[in-house]
């Protein structure tokens, strides 16, 4: 008994480590959760001009389980995870449109409307993070903010803005985003 509960410690402590990689950003002490790629999707975003790009937002399990349920405020450990793309036209998408349009009832100056809006997903931008821990993070409503440009962190300069604007969406624990089911 006390052999399993000393490899199951040791097993945490290594599953704990390796659940984050590279380098910490200087204000929170956060770095990327490794494996965010594949966690699951709360919903979607689009900025216009002067970002111009789409944004997806991920959660871990924690955070996940919140969501669906509504349960505020978020528990700790609760991890969400924002990526973005540039927003870029697609020519082999819009070839598609222009000579097919017809099909779905569309004339020319209808498909040359629809296109003008629609674009994919480009070059990623950057990756922001926010680590619900509510003793570590107290002076920040318990959440720790991160960004990470190519897996670099960003200065604290730019991250003691982060705060301030989440502030603002305390009814929903500083967290902007619904899930979208
Ligand atoms: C000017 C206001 C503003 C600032 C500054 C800001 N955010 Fe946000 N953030 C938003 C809004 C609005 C959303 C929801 C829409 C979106 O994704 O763009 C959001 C979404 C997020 C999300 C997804 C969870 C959620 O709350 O919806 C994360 C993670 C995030 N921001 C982290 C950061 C980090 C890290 C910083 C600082 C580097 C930061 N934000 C700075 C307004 C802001």
């Amino acid at each position: 008994m006390a052999a399993y509960v000393v490899v199951a410690a040791l097993l945490g402590a290594v599953t704990a480590r390796s659940a984050q990689t590279g380098p910490a950003d200087p204000l929170f002490g956060i770095r990327i959760p490794q494996g965010y790629r594949d966690w699951p999707l709360v919903s979607v975003a689009v900025l216009g001009s002067p970002f111009n790009d789409m944004r997806a937002k991920v959660g871990n399990d924690i955070a996940m389980r919140a969501f669906r349920a509504g349960t505020l405020p978020y528990p700790n450990g609760s991890i969400v995870v924002r990526l973005a793309w540039k927003q870029v036209a697609s020519a082999e998408n819009n070839e598609a449109f222009r000579r097919e349009g017809h099909v779905l009832n569309l004339s020319p100056g209808a498909v040359a409307k629809l296109l003008s809006r629609s674009f994919v997903a480009g070059p990623a931008t950057n990756v922001q993070i926010m680590v619900k821990n509510s003793k570590r993070y107290a002076s920040t409503g318990g959440w720790g903010f991160a960004q990470f440009d190519n897996g670099e962190p960003v200065s604290p300069t730019l991250e003691r803005t982060c705060w301030p604007c989440h502030a603002q969406t305390k009814p929903t624990d500083f967290v902007f985003t619904r899930y979208s089911p």
